[in-house]
């Protein structure tokens, strides 16, 4: 089986891994993840990176930091994977759904300012919703496949409106906006590890911030909430969702690697666009020419995405549709969908993404794209 977007432990991983068994420094603290948490910071732009044990725990902690909860509102994309809105629902918030940019696939900000023109309005320096008077205290970009939207525009519309902004920029290490990168705009910002990340610790995730009270606010809160070094004294409702250090071991041994995979990434998507463009319908995702993007999961976009699925899956080639949009889905069927041409659901009937593990051979890429050919 080829796989959609396996790992690649080409570096240090065993010998990492080994030092933590050796030492037996496998758990909750350790100098790995002191290590993975500088290294990010660095590489990301921020002044503190705290690691978590995914991308999910980490938008959650970054949620109950800024004070979301019941009864609030976090604007987030229709256009996602489930882990930002399930992270808003932790909180007892409700996402409001905002339809996807036809060509880029991240949240589209016309719609997004007319949403705060009209429907929002300022009290006690918070938004809230005219229709119900709630408070909308956060916007959570999600930097779809490793691409980023018009990141001053959007920035500006938060100042504007009174909007703490998370990034959900699970998707996007690697990426830059004007050479700035993702998770570095807002208050907070989030990477997630999964497997089939660009680099990844089997599971796990990191919070980067230029706030140093909110950095250690999300130590403490990933780590029980423990207040005394000694006893077992806790002063709020902590949460264990720590980094483990074998993990983080990984994790060192994949960031000395990252400028390599951006870099093979970057190949892959070149030659993708070169057999593809051109055949049939098939279209790719657009990118602004201030963005720099990770191209994490290369994806397709065509009428005949169904054919080209069964084509490639058959022939053991991974392939993947696109997530169904939020506002289809049981869970937010009734919540607030902001769109005029639900644009998200023709993304969804046309998107796959295509095999490019950053370990991938030509050869592999090639025998793909011929599959991909004979369905036109
Ligand atoms: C957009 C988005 N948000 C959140 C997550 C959650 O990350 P994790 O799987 O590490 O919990 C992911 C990835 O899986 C994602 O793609």
């Amino acid at each position: 089986m080829l796989l959609l977007s396996g790992p690649n432990m080409a570096g240090n991983e065993w010998k990492y891994v080994k030092d933590c068994l050796d030492t037996g420094w496998v758990s909750s603290v350790g100098a790995y993840v002191d290590q993975f948490e500088k290294m990010t910071a660095a590489f990301a732009g921020t002044r503190y990176a705290v690691a978590t044990s995914s991308g999910t725990t980490a938008l959650h902690i970054c949620l109950l930091m800024t004070g979301v909860g019941a009864q609030d509102y976090v604007i987030a994309p229709n256009i996602t994977f489930i882990a930002t809105c399930n992270a808003i629902k932790y909180t007892g918030a409700d996402p409001i759904l905002i339809d996807t940019d036809a060509g880029s696939w991240q949240m589209d900000l016309n719609l997004l300012q007319s949403f705060l023109e009209n429907e929002t309005e300022q009290r006690n320096g918070f938004c809230h919703l005219k229709k119900d008077g709630r408070r909308i205290p956060v916007l959570m970009p999600v930097h779809v496949l490793g691409n980023i939207c018009d990141m001053d525009r959007l920035m500006a519309l938060a100042a504007t409106h009174h909007l703490t902004v998370i990034e959900d920029s699970t998707e996007a290490l690697g990426s830059f906006y004007k050479g700035k990168h993702a998770g570095s705009f807002g208050l907070l910002g989030t990477f997630s590890y999964n497997g089939n990340k660009i680099i990844t610790t089997g599971g796990g995730g990191m919070i980067v911030t230029d706030d140093e009270a909110l950095a250690k606010r999300a130590k403490h809160l990933t780590t029980q909430a423990k207040s005394d070094p000694f006893e077992y004294r806790h002063d709020e409702i902590g949460y264990n969702y720590r980094l483990v250090n074998v993990a983080a071991a990984m994790g060192v041994a994949q960031m000395e690697q990252l400028p390599g995979f951006l870099a093979r990434k970057l190949e892959i998507i070149a030659l993708y666009k070169k057999e593809l463009e051109g055949v049939g319908d098939i279209g790719f995702q657009q990118v602004s020419d201030t963005v720099m993007p990770n191209w994490w999961l290369p994806t397709i976009s065509t009428e005949k995405q169904r054919e080209v699925l069964k084509v490639l899956n058959d022939h053991q080639m991974q392939s993947r549709p696109f997530w169904v949009p939020m506002n289809q889905l049981p869970m937010f069927v009734e919540n607030i969908f902001v769109q005029t041409h639900n644009v998200s659901d023709a993304v969804y009937q046309r998107c796959l993404s295509i095999p490019c593990s950053t370990n991938i051979s030509n050869e592999e890429i090639l025998a793909v794209c011929d599959k991909i050919k004979g369905v036109y």
